[in-house]
C-alpha cells in the first residue's frame, strides 16, 4: 500500500504533490519522492524516511514546473532506501513512473531488459515498468503504456510521465485504487480522495482495466480496448477526516473491510499458478533444513500471539512438527529450552514490539534459527531475523489489530502447507484441495461483510452488559480468544474466552441468567462436544449467540441467535468467524461511545518493556 499523486495544469506542481502526499502518508511512510518537469528535463527528488525528510531536502530549491508526480512508499520489493523510493526512471530519464501494488512477473521482465542492455538502479519491481516503457516506445506514449500494461501481471495503480509528452499524464489501475480530480484548467491524480479534496471535489473513480489520459484541459478515460468511455463524475461530500478513512467512520472499520484485499495480497505470488503448491521463495527450505529441528517456538504479543495459537494448530496438523507458543514477555525470562535444533517464529505486525524483539535476539543468542512474520518491511524484527515472511496487509492504523491478524493466519496456513510439501506429510491432492479453498477466502470474507445489520443489533442489545463470555473448542477457542480481546480493547467490556470443555472446572459458576455467551461451533471434529457445552450454559439461562458455518441446521435449536459464515474447511474457518467478532467489538464500542481507534491506555506499537 503506497500513496501516489500527479498534477498537470498551470500552477506549480510541487506544492500540490507535497500536500497530496501528506494526506496519503497513512498509506505508507518509509520513503517519498517527486518528479517534476521543468520545461526541459524531469527532475527527480527522493528520500528515505518520512515525507518531512523529502521536504527538508527540497526546501531551499523546490522543483519548478507544472507537470509532476509523487509517491509515498510502503516497501514491498526492496528495503526502504533512497534508491528504492519512487519515482523510478528508465535509462534515459525520459520516462518516470510511480506505482502502488506488486508487479508479480517483474523478475523475468527485469532479466530480459538487462539482457537487452537496460541498467537498473533499484531492487524494486516498479523500475521494470519504466524500462519497459522505454523499450516499447516508438513515438506514441499512450500505445507504449498500453503495451506495458499488456506485459505486466499483478496489481497496480500506476502514473506515467514522459518529457517527450509534457501535455499529459497517463494513469491506469488494477486492483489498487486511483482517482482523478477534476479542476479548472488543471487536473489531479491520487491513490485516494484525501489527497485531492483540498483542491476539488469532482472526481472520476477509476475502475480496473481503465486508463486515463489526463491533460490540463480535459480527461479522457478509455477501457482496455482503448475505446473512450463515458464516466460519471463522483462528487465527494466527505470531510477531510472521513476521506482519510475511505468514508468509514473509523480506521478500525476501514481495516476490517480491507481484509478481503489484504489476505489476497498476502497470498499473491505465493501460490503456484496451477494451484498445486505453495511457493515461499523467501525461505527456500528443504528436507534437511526442516529435519534439523526437533521443536518450533512461536513467540509474539497480543493479537499476534493469538495468530500464533492458530499457527501452532496448522503446523502441527499439516506438517507434523511439535510447536510451543508463548507470549514474548514470558518467553524471554523463562530460560527457554532453545538451541540450534529449534526454529523460533516471531510474529509482529509492527516488527518493533520490544518484548518480541528481545525474544528474537535471545533465541538467536541461544543458537536457534529464526523466522519473522511481520507487516513492516525493514522493521527491527525483519532486520534481525534469519528469514522473513511479510504479510503485505498495508499500514494498520487502528490500535485494535484486525487485518494484521487475518493476514498472519493466511501466512501461517501457507507456511504449514509449504512445510507439509517439503516433509511429505500431506497427499498432493489434499494440498491442492486446501489451496483451492484458501483462494476462496477473500471472496468469503467479503460475504461476511455484506450484512452487518444483525451484528449492530446484537451490539446495541448487549453492548451495556458488563461481562461477555466467548467459548469454543479447538480452533474455535483460539478465535474466541481473539474475539474477546477485541471486545475488551475497544469497548472496555469485561470479556473472557474459555475453552468450552473447561467451563465446568470453574467458569460455569459465573454463568447466570442473561449473561451473553458467544459460542463458536464450527469445528466438525468436536461439534457434538461443543453442543453439549452450549447446552450447559443455556441450562443456566445465558443468552447464547452461536457462530456456525452455513448449512449447519443444528445449532439454531439450542441457542438464542446464530450468525452464519460461509462454509469452508474447518482449518480455514477462523478467517471467517473472526470477522463478525471484530465487527461485534467495533459496534459495541460505538454503542458505548468509546474512542475506537485510540482505546484508553493502549498503544499501537509497544516499544517499551
Ligand atoms: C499492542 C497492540 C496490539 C498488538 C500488540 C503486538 O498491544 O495494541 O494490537 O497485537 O501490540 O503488536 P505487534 O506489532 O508486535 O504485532
Amino acid at each position: 500500500m503506497c500513496g501516489i499523486v500527479g498534477y498537470i495544469g498551470q500552477k506549480q506542481a510541487t506544492p500540490f504533490l507535497i500536500e497530496g502526499l501528506t494526506k496519503l502518508e497513512y498509506r505508507g511512510y518509509d520513503s517519498a519522492g517527486i518528479a517534476v518537469y521543468d520545461g526541459e528535463n524531469i527532475r527527480v527528488e527522493k528520500s528515505v524516511g518520512r515525507l518531512s525528510a523529502l521536504t527538508d531536502k527540497i526546501a531551499q530549491d523546490e522543483p519548478k514546473g507544472s507537470l509532476g508526480i509523487g509517491h509515498t512508499r510502503w516497501a514491498t520489493h526492496g528495503r526502504p532506501s533512497d534508491l528504492n523510493a519512487h519515482p523510478h526512471s528508465d535509462c534515459t530519464g525520459d520516462f518516470v513512473v510511480v506505482h502502488n501494488g506488486i508487479i508479480e512477473n517483474y523478475l523475468p521482465l527485469k532479466e530480459e531488459l538487462i539482457a537487452n542492455g537496460h541498467i537498473f538502479h533499484s531492487e524494486t519491481d516498479t523500475e521494470v515498468v519504466a524500462h519497459l516503457l522505454e523499450s516499447l516506445y516508438d513515438g506514441d506514449f499512450e500505445a507504449a503504456v498500453r503495451a506495458v500494461l499488456s506485459k505486466v501481471e499483478g496489481s497496480y495503480s500506476l502514473v506515467f510521465m514522459s518529457k517527450k509528452h509534457p501535455d499529459m499524464l497517463i494513469c491506469a489501475k488494477r486492483e489498487n485504487p486511483l482517482v482523478v480530480g477534476l479542476g479548472d484548467k488543471e487536473n489531479f491524480i491520487a491513490s485516494d480522495i484525501p489527497a485531492i479534496i483540498g483542491r476539488t471535489r469532482r472526481t472520476y473513480i477509476l475502475g480496473d482495466g481503465e486508463i486515463a489520459i489526463v491533460r490540463a484541459d480535459g480527461v479522457t478515460i478509455t477501457n482496455k480496448k482503448g475505446e473512450p468511455i463515458a464516466k460519471k463524475v463522483f462528487t465527494v461530500n466527505w470531510n477531510a477526516e472521513a476521506a482519510e478513512k475511505g468514508g468509514y467512520e473509523h480506521f478500525m472499520l476501514k481495516e476490517i473491510h480491507e481484509q478481503p484485499k489484504a489476505v489476497k495480497d498476502t497470498m499473491r505470488e505465493r501460490i503456484k499458478k496451477d494451484g498445486s503448491e505453495i511457493q515461499l521463495n523467501e525461505l527456500n527450505w528443504n528436507t534437511k533444513f526442516l529435519s534439523s529441528f526437533n521443536k518450533i517456538y512461536i513467540v509474539a504479543c497480543g493479537t499476534a500471539y493469538h495468530a500464533g495459537l492458530v499457527g501452532k494448530f496448522y503446523i502441527e496438523k499439516l506438517s507434523r512438527m511439535l510447536v510451543e507458543v508463548d507470549v514474548a514477555s514470558e518467553f524471554r525470562y523463562r530460560n527457554p529450552i532453545v538451541d540450534k535444533n529449534t526454529l523460533v517464529i516471531v510474529v509482529s505486525q509492527s516488527g518493533e514490539t520490544s518484548d518480541t524483539l528481545a525474544a528474537l535476539k535471545e533465541s538467536k543468542r541461544l543458537g536457534a534459527k529464526t523466522l519473522a512474520l511481520t507487516n513492516v518491511v525493514g522493521s527491527s524484527i525483519a532486520r534481525e531475523a534469519d528469514y522473513v515472511l511479510y504479510t503485505w496487509a498495508g499500514p494498520e492504523i487502528a490500535v485494535a489489530s484486525t487485518k494484521a491478524y487475518t493476514t498472519q493466519l493466511i501466512l501461517f496456513f501457507m507456511l504449514a502447507l509449504y512445510m507439509a510439501e517439503i516433509k511429505n506429510t500431506l497427499q498432493p491432492s489434499r494440498i491442492k484441495e486446501l489451496i483451492t479453498l484458501l483462494k476462496r477466502i477473500p471472496a468469503q470474507i467479503s460475504e461476511t461483510l455484506t450484512d452487518v445489520e444483525p451484528i449492530k443489533t446484537f451490539a446495541k442489545r448487549y453492548g451495556f452488559n458488563e461481562d461477555v463470555f466467548y467459548i469454543g473448542r479447538s480452533l474455535d477457542y483460539d478465535v474466541a480468544l481473539e474475539g474477546s480481546l477485541k471486545l475488551k480493547e475497544v469497548s472496555y467490556i469485561h470479556a473472557e474466552a474459555y475453552s468450552a470443555g473447561e467451563l465446568k472446572h470453574g467458569t460455569l459458576a459465573l454463568i447466570v441468567e442473561g449473561v451473553p455467551v458467544i459460542a463458536l461451533a464450527t469445528q466438525k471434529s468436536v461439534y457434538e462436544k461443543t453442543l453439549s457445552n452450549i447446552k450447559e450454559v443455556k441450562a443456566r439461562d445465558a443468552v447464547v449467540i452461536g457462530i456456525a458455518a452455513e448449512g449447519d441446521e443444528e445449532l439454531s435449536k439450542y441457542v438464542d441467535h446464530v450468525m452464519y459464515v460461509p462454509e469452508t474447511d474447518e482449518l480455514l474457518i477462523p478467517l471467517l468467524t473472526v470477522v463478525p467478532l471484530q465487527l461485534l467489538a467495533y459496534y459495541a464500542a460505538i454503542t458505548r461511545g468509546c474512542d475506537v481507534d485510540k482505546p484508553r491506555n493502549l498503544a499501537k506499537s509497544v516499544t517499551v518493556e
